[in-house]
């Protein structure tokens, strides 16, 4: 996720700025820049590069001493690849205006064309570049104005700040649906995309809100809203140390991603769909009607929370496009000597995208002829490279180990490719395909409102922290969606946890079923919920205490499990990207119960880049 730096003073700003982002450093990023007015605001000076900030410092060394208003950047990458030219600072055609932003401009392609039918020069892949070029468009001596009427002309997100070399002494700031705070200072002030990048100098912030747009110099800070009327703002004393505000105050990086997942499913979806014909747009990718009418059997392949996301990519793919799907585990796939050929489609999922694995599956397929589409999160990965085709899941950077908001946002691309080629195969029910896509929209309220109550899942986790064994078991989609429950719970609570299929229990695993073991029971399937109250009621009947997860409004479990933790409605289908958040909880708060290291756990890294 990109970082924010902005500052305006009396002090050095390329010391500052690099120190600010090097605070970021943790968001996750592939290149790095700084903009600043140099010291006789005759210009402005740009100096960006791909790789970490080291490199960055050492190129900066003589680098414009005297200036004392720059804004900094690190990118991770989404529109375009990471290199020199589409780092950030960006500039205008005329080199007056610098801007930093954070976010994804949706509808970048049509201003881009427009700005360029108006004589406008681009250098990079980026949507950002069109930011510099609508404020050159617009500016007409008041850079305020000129970021005003620009943000109006912007779908999707930004967190931006604004250089502009006529008006020296003068920082332009605005949000919308990305993260910038205001350090206050003394003859200085501050913008960040995070408060960490402050505390060296300030504790006092402004945190901005959606819409609200700053003004910025150094003894004075104005912010208006987006009807341009003044905002008082509070000040916000931040109290934490470095670390903790790292987290955004969360205790763990894990849970702050738990928290991100509305965001980050908000992301995977901009600009993908139009709920209002039914359809999805996937431009990116060159898997045309043609081809996909042509193709017969697809295999999803990945590793761990990645294979439970292609799990249930199967029962979508198949429901929709009423293609075969085989799913592999990828270390499998890869020395089964799998019949593929030119017709078969393989999608690979993996959040890294250097999972060494899943790669090599992914290049078995290629051998064999197969097209292969890939779904990762991170730009350029070496998976995303190799790929015929790249669906970015734009969750953002993970950085705890145990995969939260990487997963739900493969669920939303599962679902975005299966209705995109039930359009394409001619497979589509048009009614079924407008709800799902007003249910998919729906789902990060829906995910928001599950966090709120996530009360009910901490003290379950309180009460039987200390148990060795678990059971998470469901029907259908609830037996995928329960397999990664359980692999969040084993991974860093170190319980043991095994998934079952519901029916299944009764040829052996319920032998294992005694008094007091805790199973999580998923209900969110109404085609099936009867016969899973049915395999409820002979765990229960072995005294094992239950925890249900089922949709709001059916009340038929009360009776027959110990806890109902529910679930807002949706259609059956997206039910997985509900019913995982509260197993992502109880992960969690059981490992923090037992002490664990919830980040970190014990043996596992975050890229299993080896065999
Ligand atoms: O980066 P990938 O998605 O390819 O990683 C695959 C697995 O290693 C990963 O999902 C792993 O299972 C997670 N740590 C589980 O939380």
């Amino acid at each position: 996720m990109c970082g924010i730096v902005g500052y305006l003073g009396h002090q050095q700003a390329v010391p500052i700025l690099l120190e600010g982002l090097a605070r970021l450093e943790y968001r996750g990023y592939d290149s790095a820049g700084v903009a600043v007015l140099d010291g006789n605001d005759s210009m402005i000076q740009v100096k960006k590069q791909k790789g970490k900030l080291a490199g960055l410092k050492t190129s900066s060394n003589d680098f414009c001493l005297n200036a004392v208003c720059g804004i900094g950047h690190t990118r991770w990458a989404t529109h375009g690849r990471p290199n020199d030219v589409n780092a950030h600072p960006h500039t205008d055609c005329t080199g007056k205006f610098a801007v930093v932003h954070n976010g994804i401009i949706e509808n970048y392609m049509a201003l881009r064309d427009w700005l360029i039918s108006r004589g406008h020069v681009f250098n990079s892949e980026t949507d950002t570049e069109v930011l510099p070029h609508l404020i050159e468009e617009l500016y007409a001596g008041d850079l305020l104005e000129a970021v005003r009427r620009a943000i109006t002309k912007l779908q999707g997100s930004y967190a931006m700040v604004v250089l502009c070399l006529d008006e020296p002494g003068r920082l332009v700031a605005a949000r919308h649906d990305s993260p910038l705070v205001v350090g206050l200072g003394d003859g200085e002030n501050f913008l960040a995309s995070d408060i960490p990048a402050l505390l060296k100098h300030t504790r006092r912030t402004y945190i901005l809100e959606d819409g609200e747009v700053v003004d910025l110099t150094s003894t004075e800070v104005k912010v208006f809203n987006g009807s341009g009327d003044a905002v008082e703002k509070k000040v916000f004393e931040v109290n934490w140390e470095a670390e903790q505000a790292e987290k955004n105050g969360y205790e763990h990086f894990m849970l702050k991603e738990i928290h991100e997942q509305p965001r980050a499913l908000r992301d995977t979806l901009a600009g993908r769909i139009n709920p209002e014909v039914g359809k999805v747009i996937l431009n990116e990718i060159t898997l045309d009607e043609e081809k996909l009418k042509n193709i017969n059997k697809i295999y999803i392949t990945a590793c761990g929370t990645a294979y439970h996301a292609g799990l249930v990519g199967k029962h979508v793919m198949e429901k929709m496009a009423r293609v075969p799907v085989e799913v592999d585990i990828a270390s499998e796939l890869r020395y089964r000597n799998p019949i593929m050929d030119k017709n078969t489609l393989v999608v690979v999922i993996s959040q890294s995208g250097e999972t060494a694995d899943t790669l090599a599956a992914m290049r078995e397929a290629k051998r064999n002829g197969a097209w292969t589409l890939a779904v990762t999160n991170v730009v350029d990965s070496s998976i995303a490279r190799d790929a015929d085709d790249v669906l970015y899941t734009w969750a953002g950077p993970e950085i705890a180990v145990a995969s939260t908001k990487a997963y739900t946002t493969q669920l939303m691309a599962m679902y975005l490719l299966g209705l995109y080629m039930a359009e394409k195969r001619g497979t589509q029910n048009v009614e079924e395909a407008k709800e799902l896509l007003i249910g998919l929209r729906e789902l990060p309220d829906k995910i928001e409102t599950i966090l709120k109550n996530g009360n009910i899942i901490k003290d379950f986790a309180a009460q039987y922290c200390s148990c060795q064994s678990s059971f998470f078991i469901g029907r259908g989609l609830d037996h995928a969606v329960a397999l990664e429950g359980a692999l969040k719970l084993k991974e860093i609570s170190y319980i043991h946890a095994e998934a079952y299929a519901a029916g299944e229990l009764k040829h052996g695993t319920l032998a294992l079923i005694v008094e007091g073991v805790p199973v999580i029971a998923l209900a969110t399937q109404q085609d099936i919920i009867e016969k899973m109250i049915s395999n409820i009621k002979e765990v229960k009947a072995r005294d094992a205490t239950v925890l249900a997860l089922a949709p709001e409004g059916y009340t038929g479990l009360e009776q027959v499990v110990d806890q109902v933790a529910y679930l807002p409605q949706t259609h059956s289908l997206l039910a997985p990207v509900l019913a995982v958040v509260p197993q992502q909880l109880l992960a969690y708060y059981m490992a923090v119960e037992r002490g664990c290291e919830v980040d970190q756990p014990r043996n596992l890294a975050k890229s299993v880049t080896v065999e």
